[in-house]
């Protein structure tokens, strides 16, 4: 199938929330911007500064470090491999027999854009694997990703309707109405995974929350999709608990992401449920992770002087100290400090230059405690060791 016309500039399909299936598809399709071929520092330096052709290099180069490169990080490739084997095991067996999952994790840590990767890359390899599908001629037939980010108290219709408006089919009548047209629509477009996003909006506090859960669940019994959602604090979610809205819900031991001793899950009703943490950097295989993480993203920086690697060996722990382990807040920090580097010329991302870009209010918080605790620390070792060396003049 050919691809849908290319996006402008103007438009980020990767970066927007798809609503349609038209949206996902160009998302699929999405390819960020590319790395702007730069000209030599030298013949850079000696442009005015009124030049156009230098305004349009700064221009370029700031939209590709806003775009900064998504890294295919341990957790993706994890979380990957789980998905990829739930949709093998799950291809040919009865909608009610079929195993979902939950990702579940606090806000940052990167689970709706990981869901949005993994969900790209499963359409990608299907168009490669089966072009007939996408036949020109079936344009939009065969719909194998459907992609629900759900908004706050939203309701059982709602939920349909979203799965409506993403499918092209009318939104319009009676909730069953609605419902019959979503489960036929999805088992005809032939869509093989389902993701919610944001699955702790249908927070059981709140009126609909219940009948929104048991509404995921009727979608699972009767379509045959895996489903994988995302949440935060989704431990007592009622998908994870047997039978009913009045079922027991299930004791959850926490597992999170990278695991230490391998990934268990907890399974109740038909969906596991798995956490994905911030990084921390308690042992030297998570230290190796996060540093491997920072180096895809300093490697993909486009400045004329930036020392290689200066991120990735000297700076990894306070990068973790400035973003509290959190992809978000490091992938934000590169890339603002990157386009400062530009707009001062320094050109090279320096600790001076990432300490002058303020986080978003939460990393910054978490980051003054970091350096209270240090200065703590520091102060108390001088201590002890003043009253060391003042015993040891005493007794000298
Ligand atoms: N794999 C990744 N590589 C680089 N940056 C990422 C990655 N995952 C997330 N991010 C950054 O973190 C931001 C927030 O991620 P998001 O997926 O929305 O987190 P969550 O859904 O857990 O709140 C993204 O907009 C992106 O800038
Ligand atoms: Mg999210």
């Amino acid at each position: 199938m050919a691809p849908p016309p290319k996006e402008s500039d103007s438009t980020h399909p990767g970066l927007a929330e798809p609503r349609t299936k038209e949206d996902w598809f160009a998302y699929v399709f999405y390819e960020p911007p590319p790395r702007p071929r730069l000209p030599r520092y030298d013949a850079y330096v000696a442009m005015a500064e009124d030049d156009p052709e230098r305004r349009r290099l700064i221009r370029s180069r700031n939209r590709y470090h806003s775009a900064l490169v998504l890294a295919w990080t341990p957790s993706v490739q994890y979380f990957e491999s789980e998905i990829t084997e739930l949709l093998d095991a799950n291809e040919m067996a009865p909608p009610g027999a079929r195993l979902g999952l939950l990702i579940d994790g606090p806000p940052t840590v990167g689970k709706s854009t990981l869901v949005k990767m993994i969900g790209r890359k499963f359409e990608q390899d299907l168009r490669e694997d089966f072009p007939e599908r996408f036949a020109p001629e079936r344009l939009g037939a065969y719909v194998p990703v459907v992609y629900i980010s759900l908004a706050d108290q939203v309701t059982p219709k709602q939920i349909s309707i979203a799965i409506a408006r993403y499918l092209n089919v009318p939104t319009g009548g009676t909730k069953d109405t609605i419902d019959d047209r979503v489960l036929t629509a999805l088992t005809a477009c032939g869509t093989q995974l389902l993701i919610f996003d944001d699955l702790h909006f249908l927070d059981c506090s709140h009126k609909e929350g219940r009948a929104s859960n048991d509404h995921i669940k009727f979608i699972a019994n009767h379509v045959p999709c895996t489903i994988i959602g995302t949440g935060v604090d989704m431990e007592n979610s009622p998908l994870l608990s047997e039978g009913g809205p009045t079922g027991p819900v299930k004791r959850n031991t926490r597992v999170k992401f990278p695991p230490s001793s391998g990934p268990r899950t907890q399974t109740a009703g038909r969906f596991s449920r798995q956490e994905l943490a911030p990084f921390t950097l308690d042992s030297k295989p998570e230290i190796t992770q996060w540093v491997g993480v920072i180096n895809s993203l300093e490697s993909a920086l486009a400045l004329y002087r930036h020392e290689k690697r200066s991120l990735t060996r000297r700076h990894w722990r306070y990068l973790h100290d400035r973003t509290n382990g959190s992809i978000a807040g490091l992938h934000a920090l590169i890339r603002r400090s990157a386009v400062r580097a530009v707009k001062l010329g320094t050109e090279a991302i320096t600790r001076e230059i990432m300490d002058s870009i303020v986080l978003s209010y939460d990393h910054e918080r978490a980051y003054a405690k970091v350096v209270e605790l240090r200065s703590r620390q520091s102060s108390n070792s001088r201590s002890k060791l003043d009253k060391k060396s003042s015993a040891a003049e005493g007794s000298a």
